[in-house]
């Protein structure tokens, strides 16, 4: 029987382990499909240990918002897909029923899309939760347009990278932040304008000097905690502040100043059909001319699952873990 991964308490990664189950036949307008490969986020990791803000029934909580598969089987209703496509999934986070952390699951047809053929599988597992996110945020959301200056935190995290090369590719000047000094050189190839390293830089002055005292356009904050005050001043007056993750949880003061404040949840966008359309277009026109291409830290097989949650957790990795699943 094919195999599922679940979790019966929250804890570390030794709470997962990997279960048989008989596979669901997908309804009406839904696909099965046949899962190669799944990234893992950080709100997997949150899920797991119990901090994460969604509804988690236990015992048998699934896992898994991204991944790479071909349609094994489509339900009623279903045209534009046939068994045998290679798709990628775009999921919302489901402890009950669904996950992509299993060999197979179902979705509804409209949270699949095609692979782009220019990916690798571990590559297609792992595009989804970081570009829809950094494209949701900025392109629909900030409307961010060509020559605006765009500031973006945990910049060498997966969300970070996609957004600097979804900056970089619409004419918009990318300015990564980063912790340390050792990812400069790299994030600058991928495309940013300039990275500023805190640990050994003011960001306030470093970005009052590279716009000339103007301040950004938008800033795309994934971090949260006490620094967000320094991110809002460093935007310019009528610019645009979206709050996406939250690496840092200490308490924070609401940071007063004349921007519109965004909450950005890549989820609400994925529950719309028509938006998923719209990302998936803009990411397969990206990856075609070679501007997008997600960064992958390893790939380790399912039985080593527990593995992949433990290096995440360590903060020890630079861009996607990837989970194979074939067995
Ligand atoms: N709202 C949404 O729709 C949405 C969607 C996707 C992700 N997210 C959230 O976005 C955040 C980033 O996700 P990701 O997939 O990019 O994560 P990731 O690949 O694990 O990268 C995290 C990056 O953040 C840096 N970092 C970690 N803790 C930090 C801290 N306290 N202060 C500053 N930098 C810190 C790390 O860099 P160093 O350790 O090298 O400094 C690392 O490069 C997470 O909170 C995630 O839950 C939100």
């Amino acid at each position: 029987m094919p195999s599922v991964v679940v979790f019966d308490e929250f804890g570390g990664p030794e709470v997962l382990h990997v279960v048989d189950e008989p596979v669901a036949d997908p309804g009406p307008g839904e696909v099965r499909i046949r899962i190669e490969a799944f990234a893992v986020n950080p709100l997997d990791t949150m899920t797991r240990s119990g901090s994460s803000p969604g509804h988690v029934v236990l015992p048998h909580a699934r896992l898994g918002v991204e991944g790479t598969s071909v349609v094994d089987a489509v339900g009623a209703d279903v045209r534009d897909l046939r068994v045998g496509d290679p798709v990628v999934l775009a999921a919302v986070p489901d402890a009950t029923a669904r996950g992509s952390y299993a060999q197979y699951t179902t979705a509804p047809v409209g949270r699949v899309f095609r692979r782009p053929a220019e990916l690798t599988v571990p590559e297609a597992a792992a595009v989804w939760v970081g570009f829809s996110t950094a494209y949701g945020a900025l392109v629909e959301t900030a409307r961010m347009r060509p020559g605006d200056r765009v500031l973006i935190t945990a910049a060498a995290g997966a969300v970070g990278r996609a957004a600097i090369q979804v900056a970089a590719h619409l004419g918009a000047v990318p300015i990564a932040v980063v912790r340390h000094a050792g990812k400069r050189d790299e994030l600058l190839a991928a495309g940013a304008a300039a990275v500023i390293v805190t640990d050994e830089q003011d960001l306030t002055t470093t970005v009052a000097e590279l716009t000339d005292g103007a301040g950004v356009d938008i800033v795309l904050d994934l971090v949260a905690g006490p620094g967000i005050v320094e991110l809002a001043a460093a935007a310019r007056p009528g610019g645009t502040l979206l709050t996406a993750g939250f690496l840092d949880l200490r308490p924070a003061p609401f940071p007063f100043a004349p921007l519109t404040f965004v909450r950005y949840r890549s989820f609400e966008h994925t529950l719309d059909p028509a938006a998923v359309r719209r990302m998936a277009a803009f990411l397969a026109a990206g990856v075609r001319v070679g501007a997008f291409r997600p960064v992958i830290d390893g790939v380790v097989g399912l039985d080593d699952v527990r593995e992949a949650h433990r290096r995440l957790d360590s903060g020890q990795h630079s861009g996607k873990i990837v989970v194979t699943v074939d067995r």
